[in-house]
C-alpha cells in the first residue's frame, strides 16, 4: 500500500515544492532578517511539508507577521485569536462575499451573504438544528447509528474490505464503515430527503463535494447540483400542499423537515425559488457532510492515540463533549474562512486596502498559545478551553475560550450543535460496539522517519483501520 508520504514525494517529483519534509513541529529555516526576525517565504504554503506539519508556519506568522501580505496569492492570511475574533464579529467591516468557485457548485448561500439578508436566510431553518427539535431527535440520531454498525455483520459475510473478521478479531476502516456516509444520513432525515432518493443524494453529495475546488471535477459537480435542482423542483408544489414532518420514535410528529419549511417560506413576500432552495440543501449537507466525518475520524484517531484519556471517557461518558472540543480545537476539519474587507484598514501596522482577501485561519487561532497553553498537545482536561454550549457571542471567562472550529458571531455554524450530537452519540454506540478498540497500526501511513504515524496535518484523517475482539 502506498503511504502517505509516498503520495507526497510524488507530488515532489512533479515539481509542486523545493521544501524538505521536516520532523513535526520544525520550520525549515527561510532564512533571516538583519535583525534576526525571521523570513517567511509564502510558496511554502503550496508544499506538502505544509499541509502534513502546518503549525511551525502559524507560529511564525502569529509571532512575526500576524498579519501577512502574501503577494504570491494576492492576500492576507490573519493568524492571532484574538484578531480572527474581532473581524468575524464585524460583519460590516469584513463581509463574506464572494467564496469564488463554490458558489457555482453550492449556489447562492447564506454563506455569502452579510447583514439583514443574511439573517432572513439564517432563520428559515435555523431553529431545526438546535434545542428542543434536535433534542428530541437524539433517538433517531442513534437509530441511524445503530443501524449502520449493525450491518457490519453482513458486511463481514459478503467479504467487504471494509470489516474483516479474522481469529476472534474485527478489522475495520471506520470511514467507509461509518464515518463518511453517517453524517449524510442524519442529515438528510432532518432535511426530509424522501428515502427513495437518499442512494441518488449521496452520490450528488459526493459529485458536489468533489466539484467545490474548481479542480477538473467542477464540472461534475455543476451537473450533479442540477440534477439536485431538477429532483427538488419535482417535489416543491407538493410539499406546499402536502407538508412532511420529522417524527420522534413513538411517531410523535416534532416539526416540519426542513425542506417543507423552505418551500413554505416566504421572503419578503414571495416564496423561495427553486434554485434558492436548492442551495439552501446544498449547503446544508455541503456543510455537514465532510465536517462531521473529519471530526468523528479525528476523535477516535485523537483518543486512541492518548489510551489515558480514551480511558477517562470510557469511565465518565460527560468526558466525550470535552473530547468532541478539545478535537476540534487540536485538528479541526475546517481550516478557515475568507472575508473581505469592505474599507481601508491598519492592522499591526500592515495597511489593507478595501475590498482585499483576507484568510482568516481557524487553524491558527486554535493553536494560538495566546490563549491556549501547549496548544499543540492534545489534553481532553485542559483548563483554557471551554467545554459549553456554543454561544455566537463567543465564550470567555476565567481563563477559558471557545475554539474556533465552528467560527463565532453572525456566521457561527448552525450546525455545531447536531454535528456534536452526531459525533458524541456516533462514538458512544460505537465505543460500546468494539470492544478493546485500537488502531490497526499497520495499515496507517508513517510519517518521514518511517516509524512515527504521519501527522494529521491540515486535511482530517482519511482512513483510519481500528481492530477489536469480537464477542464470542
Ligand atoms: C464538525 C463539524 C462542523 C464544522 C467544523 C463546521 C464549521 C463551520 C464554520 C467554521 C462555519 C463558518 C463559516 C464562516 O464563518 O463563513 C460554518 C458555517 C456553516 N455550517 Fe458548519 N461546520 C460543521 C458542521 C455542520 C453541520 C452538521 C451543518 C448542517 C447540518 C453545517 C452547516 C453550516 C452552514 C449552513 C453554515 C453557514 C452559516 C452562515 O453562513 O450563516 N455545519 N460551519
Amino acid at each position: 500500500m502506498a503511504s502517505f508520504i509516498d503520495d507526497l514525494a510524488q507530488e515532489n517529483e512533479a515539481g509542486a515544492t523545493e521544501f524538505p519534509f521536516m520532523p513535526e513541529g520544525q520550520a525549515v529555516d527561510m532564512g533571516t532578517a538583519p535583525d534576526g526576525t525571521p523570513l517567511f517565504d509564502p510558496r511554502i504554503f503550496d508544499t506538502p511539508e505544509f499541509f502534513r506539519n502546518p503549525y511551525p508556519y502559524y507560529r511564525i506568522l502569529r509571532d512575526h507577521y500576524p498579519v501577512y501580505h502574501d503577494k504570491l496569492h494576492n492576500c492576507y492570511w490573519v493568524t492571532r485569536y484574538e484578531d480572527i475574533s474581532e473581524c468575524y464579529f464585524d460583519d460590516e467591516g469584513f463581509n463574506t462575499i464572494p467564496k469564488g468557485s463554490s458558489s457555482g457548485v453550492l449556489g447562492n448561500t447564506q454563506l455569502e451573504l452579510s447583514g439583514v439578508e443574511h439573517r432572513r436566510r439564517r432563520n428559515l431553518y435555523g431553529q431545526h438544528l438546535v434545542g428542543k427539535s434536535l433534542q428530541l431527535r437524539v433517538p433517531s440520531i442513534q437509530r441511524l447509528a445503530r443501524e449502520m454498525i449493525g450491518a457490519w455483520d453482513d458486511m463481514a459475510a459478503a467479504g467487504s474490505e471494509y470489516v474483516v473478521d479474522r481469529d476472534g478479531v474485527r478489522t475495520v476502516e471506520l470511514g467507509h464503515a461509518f464515518a463518511n456516509e453517517f453524517p449524510i444520513r442524519v442529515v438528510c432525515e432532518v432535511l426530509g430527503f424522501p428515502k427513495e432518493a437518499q442512494s441518488d443524494f449521496y452520490y450528488w453529495y459526493n459529485s458536489m463535494m468533489s466539484g467545490l475546488g474548481g479542480s477538473e471535477t467542477h464540472k461534475q459537480g455543476l451537473e450533479a447540483r442540477q440534477h439536485l435542482e431538477d429532483y427538488v423542483a419535482g417535489i416543491v408544489e407538493a410539499r406546499r400542499k402536502e407538508p412532511t414532518f420529522l417524527y420522534d420514535e413513538e411517531g410523535n410528529p416534532i416539526s416540519k423537515d426542513i425542506i417543507t419549511k423552505l418551500c413554505e417560506s416566504r421572503v419578503d413576500g414571495d416564496y423561495l425559488s427553486t434554485e434558492e432552495i436548492t442551495s439552501n440543501i446544498a449547503l446544508i449537507v455541503g456543510g455537514g457532510g465532510e465536517t462531521t466525518r473529519g471530526a468523528i475520524m479525528n476523535l477516535w484517531c485523537l483518543l486512541l492515540r492518548h489510551p489515558e484519556q480514551f480511558e477517562a471517557v470510557l469511565n465518565d461518558e460527560e468526558n466525550w463533549d470535552r473530547a468532541f472540543h478539545e478535537m476540534l480545537r487540536h485538528s479541526s476539519s475546517i481550516g478557515g474562512q475568507p472575508r473581505h474587507n469592505s474599507f481601508d484598514i491598519e492592522m499591526h501596522g500592515v495597511h489593507v486596502p478595501a475590498g482585499s482577501l483576507m484568510n482568516m485561519v481557524d487553524f491558527s487561532a486554535n493553536h494560538d498559545e495566546r490563549i491556549f497553553k501547549e496548544p499543540e498537545r492534545f489534553n481532553i482536561f485542559r483548563d483554557d478551553l471551554y467545554y459549553g454550549k456554543l454561544l455566537r457571542s463567543g465564550y470567555r471567562s476565567e481563563g477559558r475560550c471557545n475554539h474556533m472550529a465552528f467560527g463565532v458571531g453572525p456566521h457561527l455554524c448552525p450546525g455545531a450543535w447536531i454535528s456534536h450530537q452526531e459525533t458524541v452519540e456516533g462514538s458512544k454506540i460505537l465505543a460500546e460496539t468494539m470492544r478493546n478498540v485500537r488502531i490497526c497500526e499497520e495499515r496507517m501511513p508513517r510519517d518521514i522517519d518511517g516509524v512515527k504515524p504521519a501527522p494529521m496535518g491540515i486535511i482530517s484523517v482519511r482512513d483510519l483501520w481500528l481492530e477489536f475482539d469480537l464477542e464470542r
